[in-house]
């Protein structure tokens, strides 16, 4: 085979190293003379069995060859080829006339795997050619060394694409000169009878048919028609990998417990040229040829398999012969008949027989893959199709896209197309072959998603990321976007059929999965007509498709995995500068682009290797995905950034103000997608607070001990958060910022107020509303999720209600509510309801919590507060319970359903509280054990938390529950009651107090049946 020139890429070849045995004791025991004759004929032998299984022999050095398959053009079949060319080798050296008497001997080696090849240039001569460079080669050549003589090694790629072709043997590992690891070996042996890969693939497939009944319905339906003596094509088209072999196993299991004939021809990719090929090879099925033997035995089987079809006439016999190659036998019959004659004659005996193997019967005809099928078959089988219109046959033939139907409609019968599986089907194949779990439900999710629902590409990813999900642990190290090497010789032939178009889907693979006509035009830089004529190429060859992903005209590659290739081949220079130049031209000619989407601009500056350019660029998308509340993607561009950072900077000279703000923006997104509580937010707080202090950078400074202070609130860590809000107080009494002020007075009489220190909470609190007031607070932009005056307003109402103040309760409420309507912000309206209706609950005022909790339910609703959302469904389950306006049990399961959706947000606040309410609930609803333990894990909730201000109404709700739950025991329950009242006062809570009294005196009159809860 010609290479072509093309430029240097990165791609998977198969290369084979053969070197003869004993060539220095040749050199010793030959002349010179009869030493290059010898190798002449060694090198003959050589050239003739690679070209004829299509490999490159790249060079000759001295007793060895060094061959490449799969270069300059990818083939499916490079590997396979590469190893029938080493079999071929082995048997034809020893073959060759040697002039000592030993015959010749190699051993060979043949490996598979990247590497960046070369331009070589077409007119150079072999010797001259470039190496291929990586560590293929070197493989190649110590399994070479490695063999025993006339063995033929291969590696475990080789042996993995290979494997249903030939009878391999697994020789362990071993180690190699040059590797530092141990190197698994497979010596080849024999061929299987399946004679290509697709052939081979659902031999060995060990997948049920998933999905496709439909399809599988059609398939017996016509069957049964052709039964019934009206035969049938069915054609069934498409992709390479889709399933057509399979759906045709799958109808050839159907049938097997029913009586009738079958027939299997297939065409394959080496075979195009070979006429009748695949019906010669089924000749030699048919009539049971073993190997290795003699032609005149194969003579007679042949005759006799003739025989019993009815073809007994010479001439039909020799021409049968001739064609699966069959010497020595009587050829006279043949030598005054032309070629168009003999070719008559073989298709009407081929006819004939199959006529006679029919018999009437129902027979199923499968022709694999028509798109390699070489012209004479073509034509025998169209013939085939002509007759089977009258006989009960059906011809299922199978076929790739590019394969053009030469049939009328009349005579097609019926033609399916294959299309991608749904998800659903693609996920099954995952899970079938994934029977052990291995594979974590994200990489199951990575495989459906990048395989487009072909099933070849979801089986043969799902099977290497299992390989590598067992060398390198659950996540699957940093292999996990390669492609599987069973799959890259078939993609890369794909795109190594295009010609010039090749460089335009490299363009588009570098912008993406899909991108718009104007960027790839500007990128290309070519005239218009010769894009459009290349656009035109890459939509035909199945490559592109139109794209709806984009507005105006956009196109994208219908496969990821056709993508992945064509990134891949190129090197990782060029691919460099052409993220470079696409990264230029978004900035120079799509700002509205870049406006919308930084990230696909810092994408390309971060693949081009300008980590500088990028960052600001990351920040701006961190910044843009944060103020549209999309946390996660802020987190990952943030993070981006950050690494980048630090793989351009090393430690001593890292611009700490930069860092400080990824590190910020990192903290307040993660804060936002995962709330205050999740562990790495509390982390990377910590470590800006390490680096703002060495910054002495006090304005971030004060943002960190704020977030720090939040992060400790929602954990429950109440000490550290008093400690934090302390430093807050601290920086503002150094800097008299304002903002700090607020803030700073805010969260410290937040926590406060929250342990239960109701006057440090109040005078805290009113210093902030202050502040805010005389600083227009309004008009300020403060570092929290949410306005420190509403803040500061709600827990105040708090402390007043725990003053026993409810018209100064309502009349902070209202003040607050006031100030959330000027704001404008749903977050802060809801923000004060939620308040509101804690208050409510704790005055008891249940109707008007009901509706109040409707309110934020429907709010949160359209907003996504998940957070209130979860908080009004508790406390409606409890007010519909207290009201009476609910079973308890109905009531029971919406609170319930608000304390799950609270738990799996990590909303821990004030959790103690709620679950006192819920163990009520229990109570209430007569699940006395249910209410006992969970008034337990209540009480338990709010010690751990500090949360003191709710620690007296905890007991009041435990005095309630050990009432109706041990009756008897009204002193245990009155003690209770008095430990609460205990707490309130030292508090200074009168209104709890004031409560607890009354509840003591209700308790002390009635029985306990009617104990009020
Ligand atoms: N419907 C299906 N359910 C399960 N596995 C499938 C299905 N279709 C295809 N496969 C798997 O995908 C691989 C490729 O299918 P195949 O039938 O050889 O494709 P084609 O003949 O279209 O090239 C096979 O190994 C087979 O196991
Ligand atoms: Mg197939």
């Amino acid at each position: 085979m010609k290479p072509v020139k093309r430029p240097a890429e990165r791609r998977q070849v198969t290369v084979l190293f053969c070197d003869l045995v004993n060539s220095t004791s040749l050199a010793e025991q030959l002349d010179p003379e009869e030493l290059m004759e010898l190798f002449e004929s060694y090198y003959a032998v050589c050239d003739d069995v690679v070209s004829t299984h299509f490999g490159y022999l790249a060079q000759y050095l001295g007793d060895g060859i060094l061959a490449y398959f799969g270069y300059p053009d990818a083939s499916e079949e490079a590997a396979p080829n590469a190893v029938r060319a080493g079999l071929r080798l082995r048997d034809s050296i020893r073959r060759i006339d040697s002039p000592t008497s030993e015959a010749l001997r190699c051993r060979i080696g043949i490996a598979t795997g990247s590497v960046v090849a070369n331009a070589i240039q077409h007119n150079e001569t072999p010797h001259k050619a470039g190496l291929m460079i990586g560590e293929t080669p070197n493989l190649a050549a110590r399994l070479q060394s490695a063999a025993e003589p006339d063995q033929i090694l291969v590696s475990e790629n080789t042996y993995r694409i290979t494997t249903g072709l030939f009878h391999h043997q697994n020789l362990g590992r071993r180690e190699l000169k040059g590797f530092n690891r141990a190197i698994p070996l497979y010596a080849v042996g024999e061929e299987t009878d399946s004679s290509c890969r697709s052939q081979a693939r659902w031999k060995t497939s060990v997948l049920p048919l998933i999905g496709r009944q439909q399809e599988r319905e059609l398939l017996l339906k016509t069957w049964q028609t052709a039964c019934e003596g009206q035969g049938q094509l069915l054609l069934l088209q498409g992709e390479p990998g889709i399933g057509k072999s399979h759906l045709v196993g799958e109808l050839k299991r159907s049938l097997i417990d029913q009586g009738h004939r079958q027939m299997s021809w297939y065409c394959g990719p080496n075979t195009r040229e070979s006429t009748l090929h695949p019906i010669a090879e089924q000749i030699n099925r048919a009539a049971g040829f073993e190997k290795g033997e003699a032609d005149e035995s194969r003579h007679e089987k042949l005759a006799k398999l003739m025989q019993r079809y009815g073809a007994t006439e010479a001439r039909s016999l020799e021409v049968l012969a001739d064609l699966i190659g069959l010497s020595g036998a009587n050829r006279s019959a043949l030598n005054e008949l032309t070629p168009e004659k003999k070719r008559q004659i073989r298709l009407d005996t081929l006819l004939a027989m199959i006529q006679a193997w029919s018999n009437g019967e129902p027979s199923l005809i499968i022709v694999e893959d028509l798109h390699w099928i070489d012209p004479t078959t073509l034509e025998l089988l169209d013939r085939l199709i002509t007759t089977a219109q009258h006989q009960p046959w059906m011809v299922l033939a199978t076929a790739r896209p590019e394969f053009i139907t030469p049939w009328p409609s009349s005579k097609h019968g019926v033609h399916l197309n294959l299309e991608r599986l749904d998800r659903t089907a693609s996920e099954l194949i995952c899970s079938c072959l994934n029977s052990e779990e291995a594979l974590s439900p994200q990489l199951t999710r990575r495989i459906v998603e990048r395989c487009d629902g072909i099933p070849l590409f979801v089986e043969e990813t799902t099977k290497s990321m299992l390989e590598l999900v067992r060398a390198k642990g659950p996540d699957g190290g940093d292999g996990i976007d390669n492609i599987p090497e069973t799959l890259q010789d078939s993609l890369v032939a794909r795109l190594d059929r295009l010609g010039a178009a090749r460089r335009l889907a490299s363009i588009g693979a570098v912008i993406g999965r899909s991108f718009s006509y104007d960027l790839l035009e500007s990128v290309a830089s070519q005239p218009d007509d010769l894009l459009r004529e290349q656009m035109d190429d890459l939509m035909e060859s199945g490559i592109l498709q139109v794209s709806d992903q984009i507005a105006g005209e956009a196109y994208e590659f219908k496969h990821a995995l056709i993508r992945d290739a064509a990134y891949e081949t190129m090197l990782k220079r060029e691919r460099q500068i052409l993220h470079e130049q696409i990264a230029q031209t978004l900035l120079c000619h799509f700002h509205q682009l870049v406006d919308a989407e930084p990230q696909l601009l810092a994408h390309h500056f971060t693949r081009a290797g300008s980590f500088a350019q990028a960052i600001p660029h990351w920040i701006s998308a961190g910044r843009r995905s944060a103020d549209m509340a999309s946390h996660e993607e802020a987190v990952q561009h943030f993070q981006t950034a950050l690494d980048l950072l630090r793989e351009a900077c090393s430690q001593e000279d890292l611009p700490a103000s930069l860092e400080l703000t990824l590190l910020l923006g990192l903290a307040m997104s993660l804060a936002g997608s995962r709330s205050y509580s999740a562990p790495e937010v509390g982390l990377i707080l910590e470590e800006s607070r390490a680096l703002a202090e060495r910054l002495d950078d006090s304005q971030s400074f004060f943002t960190i001990l704020r977030g720090i202070c939040n992060f400790a609130i929602v954990s429950c860590d109440l000490d550290n958060a008093e400690r934090s809000a302390g430093q807050c107080i601290q920086l503002w009494e150094q800097a008299q910022d304002p903002i700090h002020g607020i803030e700073a007075h805010f969260a410290l009489g937040y926590v406060h107020y929250i342990k239960g220190s109701m006057a440090l909470g109040r005078k805290h609190l009113s210093e902030s509303i202050q502040l805010y007031h005389l600083h227009k607070g309004w008009d300020l932009s403060f570092p929290s999720t949410h306005d420190p005056m509403i803040g500061s307003l709600t827990a105040l109402a708090m402390v007043e209600h725990a003053a026993g103040d409810p018209s100064q309760v309502a009349a902070t409420l209202e003040q607050a509510k006031q100030h959330a309507l000027r704001l404008g912000r749903n977050y802060e309206t809801v923000y004060t309801m939620g308040h509101e209706l804690l208050i409510h609950v704790l005055q008891g005022r249940y109707l008007e919590a009901i509706a109040l909790s409707d309110t934020i339910l429907s709010i949160s609703d359209a907003y996504g507060y998940l957070t209130w959302r979860a908080i009004a469904k508790v406390y409606k389950g409890v007010s519909l319970a207290q009201a009476g306006q609910a079973d308890p049990g109905e009531a029971l399961s919406i609170a319930m359903e608000g304390m799950r959706e609270q738990q799996r947000l990590g909303v821990m606040t004030l959790e103690g509280f709620r679950l006192a309410e819920i163990a009520t609930l229990h109570s209430l609803a007569g699940a006395i054990s249910e209410a006992l333990s969970t008034i337990h894990a209540a009480e338990e909730a709010v010690n751990r938390s500090g949360e003191s201000y709710f620690l007296p109404l905890v007991h009041v709700r435990k005095a309630g529950v050990i009432a109706r739950a041990m009756g008897h025991d009204k002193p245990g329950v009155l003690e209770i009651l008095d430990q609460a009242l205990a707490m309130a006062k030292r508090q200074g809570a009168s209104s709890f107090a004031t409560m607890i009294n009354e509840k003591k005196q209700v308790y002390a009159r009635e029985d306990v049946g009617s104990f009020s809860l």
